[in-house]
């Protein structure tokens, strides 16, 4: 079956509903999911708790209404601070949510291992709740499984759980693409799950559903983040039809990531023959070129793209589970077009700097050229 997204690279989030999932959309339940009266939706509720291990569940319509409530549900009066990792989601692309939603400070920090966060790194910017005025103190450190493609190891996350768990400090977990790590490692996805206190689960990603993502916690938590969906507009009265089609993306599409992750690491294995540098290992749906090392002129990546019918968005490749292989061979061709040209051409940004960020190598604060800007963009 060739879909529409066959040629999208740009995110996972670009898959579209399949017949089947639209045709059982027709017989889903009618009633209020606010008044918590529609069968389908606590249907998915309660299939999505059991699976993470967790008490409850409560569907929301995206990724980022599930994390932001669910990290103002962990916070009650300010001055309060959030630890992550400076690439979160929760940090870099939800709108400011945690500055507004929960008039939080956020301490982003950068990975000692240039991959995912360790005790060590949480311990040495963990702010005490010590009687010290002048300090926000840390009330919730938040982990991103998979954040760029790679999987958080078990083990370090059973050493940061315990270490939070003994300090007071809730730990949440944005798990947009839990699935493809729990796929991949080839464990149930409460294995994960097991170390947080909440998880936002998103079946709208690789798992292809049109909408939608489950945050699973204890049944008192999940019943003050209704409160905060609620305030936030994200009751859906009718919800069962995205419900349905959720619960069935879930049922059939989780054995095909695994499929995903293969072709994104074929696809960096070519990448690597090519002497086109990556910015981290492929381990799942993503492969990230490195903006440091390769230099692709945007306009001329983003027309190659078009001459050979493949969607493409900055450095980041993303695999989903409706791409083709044909698709996939006319991405090579592209970024290969592209690729050369930079060779000749390097791409140097010049004009007026919009952003900074940090830098991920040096600690020190760097320009983010506009071309760079568009590359990070992560939807
Ligand atoms: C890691 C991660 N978390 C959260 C989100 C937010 O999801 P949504 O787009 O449904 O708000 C995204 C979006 O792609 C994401 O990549």
């Amino acid at each position: 079956m060739t879909f529409e997204s066959h040629n999208e690279f740009r995110s996972d989030t670009f898959t579209v509903p399949t017949p089947e999932m639209l045709a059982s959309a027709v017989n889903c339940s009618v009633g209020d999911s606010v008044y918590k009266e529609d069968r389908d939706t606590l249907e998915l509720e309660s299939y999505v708790a059991k699976l993470a291990g967790k008490e409850a569940g409560l569907f929301c319509c995206s990724g980022t209404m599930s994390n932001q409530i669910a990290l103002r549900t962990h916070l009650f009066q300010p001055p309060h601070r959030i630890l992550c990792d400076y690439r979160s989601h929760v940090y870099t692309h939800e709108a400011g949510g945690l500055a507004t939603l929960s008039q939080a400070m956020v301490t982003p920090v950068i990975p000692s291992n240039g991959l995912y966060l360790t005790l060590d790194d949480i311990i040495d910017n963990f702010i005490p709740d010590d009687g010290d005025v002048h300090m926000a103190p840390t009330r919730v450190v938040s982990l991103e499984n998979t954040l760029s493609g790679i999987i958080f190891p078990l083990d370090e996350l059973a050493k940061i759980s315990h270490w939070c768990h003994q300090h007071g400090i809730r730990l949440h977990c944005d798990g947009a693409r839990l699935w493809n790590a729990a796929a991949e490692v080839g464990v149930p996805i409460s294995e994960y799950c097991k170390y947080f206190d909440s998880v936002s689960l998103c079946l709208s990603k690789s798992l292809g559903a049109p909408i939608g993502s489950v945050l699973v916690g204890p049944r008192e938590y999940i019943e003050k983040a209704n409160h905060f969906k609620k305030q936030n507009g994200g009751g859906i009265r009718q919800s069962g039809m995205l419900a349905r089609m959720a619960l069935m993306a879930l049922k059939t599409n989780y054995s095909k990531l695994t499929q995903t992750h293969k072709w994104a690491k074929e696809f960096g294995k070519w990448c690597d023959k090519q002497g086109i540098a990556l910015e981290v290992p492929v381990q799942t749906n993503f492969v990230f070129l490195d903006s440091k090392k390769v230099h692709l002129n945007p306009a001329v990546w983003q027309e190659a793209a078009k001459k050979h019918n493949v969607k493409v968005m900055g450095y980041r490749i993303a695999f989903h589970y409706q791409n083709d292989a044909a698709s996939v061979e006319n991405l090579k061709k592209a970024l290969l077009e592209a690729f050369k040209d930079s060779l000749v051409n390097p791409y140097v940004f010049r004009g007026a700097p919009k952003l900074y960020r940090v830098n991920s190598n040096s600690s020190e604060l760097t320009m983010v050229a506009e071309h760079e800007k568009q590359s990070a963009k992560v939807i």
